[in-house]
């Protein structure tokens, strides 16, 4: 394992949308995964649950999903929205400068729909990873737990660079949720929230040159030595 400081963890993770074939070692994702169970979550509930796909499982993802999006098979509604119907300042723009950025690091043009598609659907090969993690939740649990699973998602993908390793989570598999669970049987009481690609970085790749920004600190903290009005950007 490499030593590696908490803040470089943190400022070198990044979404990576293209991988090499390089296998992960059984041991390090274990180590990962072991480790990131010491991630907080209120009360202690630790309301994770994930399944780790290599091999055939994930080429039966991949395969299902291939067909899913030729139209041979058709899915059930997603089981939660993505994000608010409508959004507003200054997610809107956060939202569209992502995209903005997302495709111009593979030199499609915002005129260039089929583009977008293509670039869109390597959702559906996991970006090429060799490892696909897909994580589920409780349907009864309620906001608090879902932030919990951030933190462990966040806790996995700081210790994933602690072995050199690069990851992308993906929200877009809650939209062909039934994909993941025709492979990973789940209980009714559990949905998916999301995957997430897992491997070594594809160096070479142009979509992994895309570095994404973030608001100045003034616009998401507010520091207060006496009583005040939170300062944050909120339109
Ligand atoms: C919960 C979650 C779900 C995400 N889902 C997707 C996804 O489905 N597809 C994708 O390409 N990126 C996805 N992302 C990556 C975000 O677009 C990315 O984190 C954001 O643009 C910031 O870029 P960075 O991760 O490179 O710092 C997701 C991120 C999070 C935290």
């Amino acid at each position: 394992m490499r030593a590696m400081h908490i803040y470089d963890a943190v400022t070198s993770r990044k979404s990576v949308r293209a991988y090499t074939d390089q296998p992960v070692p059984r041991e390090v994702l274990e180590r990962v995964l072991d480790t990131a169970r010491r991630a907080p979550s209120g009360g202690n509930l630790q309301p994770w649950h994930a399944a780790v796909l290599t091999g055939d499982a994930l080429t039966a993802i991949r395969a299902a999903a291939a067909d899913r999006l030729a139209g041979l098979t058709t899915g059930p509604a997603p089981e939660y929205p993505m994000y608010p119907e409508k959004l507003w300042s200054p997610y809107r723009e956060r939202r569209f400068r992502n995209g903005e950025q997302l495709y111009e690091s593979v030199g499609v043009t915002r005129e260039d729909k089929a583009g977008r598609v293509r670039q869109f659907s390597t959702n559906w090969d996991l970006f090429g990873a060799p490892v696909g993690m897909f994580v589920f939740v409780d349907r009864g649990m309620n906001h608090p737990q879902w932030s919990d699973l951030g933190m462990w998602l966040q806790t996995v993908m700081l210790l994933l660079r602690g072995e050199g390793l690069d990851s992308c989570p993906q929200e877009a598999w809650s939209v062909h949720h039934d994909v993941v669970t025709n492979v990973v049987k789940i209980p009714d009481n559990l949905m998916l929230f999301c995957g997430m690609a897992i491997g070594y970085g594809d160096t070479n790749a142009p979509v992994n040159t895309l570095v994404t920004e973030r608001a100045p600190l003034e616009e998401v903290v507010t520091f207060l030595d006496a009583p005040g009005a939170l300062t944050t950007r909120v339109d």
